[in-house]
């Protein structure tokens, strides 16, 4: 039986994967690092720290800063991505997707949000969407970081479901990854070529049907 769906944030509830692409490109520019849209994409679902190395590698530059160099730099990204944040609102949902939360809790189903983000809380309220959920599982409280399944593990946990009953929503590759790690049904938002492994892939979120993926979920 199907008991819940457990979404990523960043990048299928709303746009912010391109907040945080801005920031970061902003940050690699002031150290003399190009960092492109196609390097982005590695990137997507990973934590903050995790980036910045990724970035210093790209730009090989590894080595060249201190830990507390490289805690600034962090801290610099997160600023800037803050200010690019300050005017989400509710109209910022991307489309098709409050109709697919909302359906989702007509059908007694549970609600979680699994965020590799520490900022998942304040975006979440911004959008006006934190209270519709019933779990909210951010990067303060786990370990480890997608691909690894800790965060959509956590959330089933606290929802007191199986994973195996759960259906988890997500844009990024390390995302995907986590949610069949987790043994869960995978439903991916984005080019269907990036995404061998997730049983259904949408090209956008206005694409997302609820009945369908219910459908093959109940077939897999
Ligand atoms: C993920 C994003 O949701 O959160 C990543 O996909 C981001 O791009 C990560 O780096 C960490 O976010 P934050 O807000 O903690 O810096
Ligand atoms: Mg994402």
């Amino acid at each position: 039986p199907l008991n819940a769906f457990i979404f990523d944030l960043d990048g299928v509830i709303t746009d912010t994967a391109e907040y945080h692409f801005l920031a970061w490109q902003a940050l690699a520019e002031d150290i003399g690092i190009t960092f492109t849209r196609e390097d982005n994409e590695e990137l997507k679902g990973i934590s903050r720290m995790e980036s910045l190395e990724k970035i210093l590698e790209i730009g090989g530059r590894t080595g060249d800063f201190s830990n507390e160099e490289k805690e600034a730099l962090a801290a610099k990204k997160n600023d800037h991505y803050l200010t690019l944040i300050q005017k989400i609102s509710p109209s910022d949902i991307l489309p098709g997707m409050k109709e697919f939360i909302f359906t989702i809790k007509e059908k007694g189903l549970k609600l979680g949000l699994a965020s590799a983000s520490k900022n998942a809380f304040t975006v979440m309220e911004a959008l006006g969407l934190k209270d519709e959920f019933d779990i909210i599982v951010d990067a303060k409280t786990v370990i480890n970081g997608k691909p690894h399944p800790e965060v959509f593990l956590t959330a089933a946990k606290h929802l007191g479901v199986d994973p195996v009953t759960c259906i988890g929503v997500e844009d990024a590759v390390a995302g995907v990854e986590a949610i069949k790690g987790s043994n869960m049904f995978a439903v991916a938002i984005g080019p269907k070529e990036a995404f061998p492994k997730a049983d259904m892939v949408y090209e956008k979120t206005e694409d997302v049907s609820f009945d369908e993926i219910v459908s093959k979920f109940q077939q897999s």
